[in-house]
């Protein structure tokens, strides 16, 4: 099963109740809230007051990206805020596994993402324990950006730990995701895909570009390059 995760990173700020309504109407479980703090990443975007805003509006699964440093200082007050899921940087903090155990702690799924230099097999002292290895597909800090197709491999990796060892845990990727380049991160083994300039920029609705990208994930399975 395919998930598309739409990223309000992309969303009209002006409209952001009613944008999460409509992909909520479009028959997603989920949306991706980019945390930034100008520090971890260059730019800086929102925090736990706009997840708290938007939790009594909808039945989503709230997904907090923390691209952030240290991570361990705002989990938190986004869990209170009422995050379902947060996922923290590999690359943010020397003490990854207690973050894992403070987001598990707090009831929370438990994500940690790789930026594209990171390699995959800095996760396998905590893959046992994640419900989310995310893979950046872009360097982290703003949507729009181009896919960087030499992650391809790093999706496949980490897929074929999770089949070997049995493990439930998500693959998801973000950035540069659209109707080429769903096709591909799909056949490397990803199920999860987040989606900003895709969900919410371009021609028709909302909800005919979640649609659109659904049937480009089940496309013929493109034989990739990399
Ligand atoms: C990068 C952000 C973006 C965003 C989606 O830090 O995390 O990846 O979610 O961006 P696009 O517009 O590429 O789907």
């Amino acid at each position: 099963m395919i998930a598309i995760a739409p990223s309000i990173l992309s969303a009209d700020f002006m409209r952001l109740a009613e944008q999460v309504q409509e992909v909520e109407a479009a028959g997603v479980d989920r949306v991706q809230i980019d945390v930034m703090d100008g520090r971890f990443v260059p730019n800086i975007t929102f925090g736990a007051s706009v997840i708290r805003a938007l939790r009594p509006l909808t039945g989503l699964q709230l997904e907090a990206h923390l691209m952030v440093e240290p991570p361990e200082e705002f989990i938190e007050r986004i869990a209170e805020a009422g995050a379902d899921t947060i996922i923290v940087h590999q690359e943010a903090t020397p003490h990854l596994h207690r973050a894992i155990q403070q987001i598990h702690g707090l009831g929370k799924k438990a994500g940690v993402a790789i930026n594209p230099a990171t390699p995959a097999i800095m996760l396998s002292e905590v893959l046992g324990s994640l419900q989310i290895v995310l893979v950046m597909t872009v360097n982290p800090g703003f949507g729009g950006q181009e896919f960087i197709s030499t992650t391809l491999e790093k999706i496949r990796q980490v897929r074929s730990w999770i089949e070997e060892r049995g493990l439930d845990c998500e693959v998801e990727v973000d950035g540069g995701i659209n109707l080429e380049t769903a096709p591909q991160v799909v056949a490397a083994g990803a199920n999860v895909l987040v989606a900003g300039t895709a969900v919410f920029e371009g021609s028709g609705s909302v909800a005919e570009r979640i649609q659109m990208l659904h049937a480009a994930c089940l496309a013929k399975r493109c034989e990739s390059r990399f």
